[in-house]
C-alpha cells in the first residue's frame, strides 16, 4: 500500500492520499465525485519551463493523464472493480487480456502520477546518501547511470518508460512499452521518464534523447527516490 508514502512525497493532497490513488469518493459533502480523480500535480503546469513547457503540460497533463482517469472510470464503473485503488487493479489485471483497457489505463493513470513526481523545478544535479551509494555500486559511479538512464529510454522501442528500480541491495534500469510498469511486476520504482511521444514531441520533437538528457540533468527528483527505497 503506497498511501502512507504519500505524505513524503512533500504534495498539499485536497483529499485524502487513498481517495487520489484510486478509491472511490467518501462520504460526506466535501467528498469529490464517485469514481478515481486526477491526481494534483504537485507544482504549478509552468514550473518545470524552460525545460518542458506549459503547452507540453497543458496537453500531457490536462488531456493526456485525465484521459486515462475518464477511460478508467468508464470501464469500472458499475462493475466489481469500481472504487478499487488503482494498484490493485494494475496488479490484478496485469497479463488478462480481458482485462487490457482497465490494465492499461489504471497503469497509465498510476504511471504518470509517479512520473510528476519523479521531477520538480531545480532538480538534476546528484543524489546524495543512501540513494547514491546505491546507485554508484550498482553503475559503476553515478555518471556511468546517467548515461546508461539516457540509453535505456532511447532504445526503448515506440511508447513505454525508462525506470531506475530497486532490486534488494542493487538498482537496476528497467525498459517497460506502452502502459507497463515495474509496479505490476513486484518492483520497487525509485524514479521514471516517460518516453512516450506525448511527452517531449511539442517541445524537443524528435530527439528523445535531448529530453532525456534534459531529465537526468535538470528536472530529476532525487529526493522523491530516495523516499521511495526500501
Ligand atoms: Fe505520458
Amino acid at each position: 500500500m503506497r498511501a502512507n508514502k504519500l505524505d513524503r512525497w512533500g504534495v498539499a493532497w485536497p483529499w485524502a492520499p487513498a481517495t487520489l490513488l484510486g478509491f472511490a469518493g467518501t462520504a460526506g459533502k466535501n467528498a469529490p465525485p464517485a469514481g478515481v480523480q486526477l491526481p494534483p500535480l504537485p507544482y504549478d503546469l509552468n514550473a518545470l519551463e524552460p525545460f518542458i513547457s506549459v503547452r507540453t503540460m497543458s496537453f500531457h497533463y490536462g488531456k493526456h493523464h485525465q484521459a486515462y482517469v475518464d477511460n478508467l472510470n468508464k470501464l469500472t464503473t458499475g462493475t466489481p472493480r469500481a472504487g478499487q485503488p488503482v494498484e490493485k487493479l494494475v496488479q490484478e489485471t496485469c497479463g488478462v487480456a480481458e482485462q487490457a483497457g482497465v490494465f492499461n489505463n489504471a497503469a497509465q493513470l498510476w504511471n504518470h502520477t509517479f512520473f510528476w513526481h519523479s521531477m520538480k523545478s531545480g532538480g538534476g544535479g546528484r543524489p546524495a546518501g543512501r540513494l547514491l551509494e546505491m546507485i554508484e555500486r550498482s553503475f559503476s559511479g553515478f555518471e556511468a547511470f546517467k548515461s546508461a538512464f539516457v540509453e535505456a529510454g532511447v532504445a526503448q522501442f515506440g511508447s513505454g518508460w525508462v525506470w531506475l528500480v530497486q532490486d534488494g541491495a542493487l538498482l537496476k534500469i528497467a525498459k517497460t512499452s506502452n502502459a507497463d510498469t515495474p509496479m505490476a511486476h513486484g518492483q520497487t520504482a525509485l524514479i521514471t521518464c516517460d518516453v512516450w511521444e506525448h511527452a517531449y514531441y511539442l517541445d524537443y520533437q524528435n530527439r528523445r534523447k535531448d529530453f532525456l538528457q534534459m531529465f537526468v540533468d535538470h528536472l530529476a527528483n532525487w529526493d522523491f527516490a530516495a523516499s521511495q527505497l526500501k
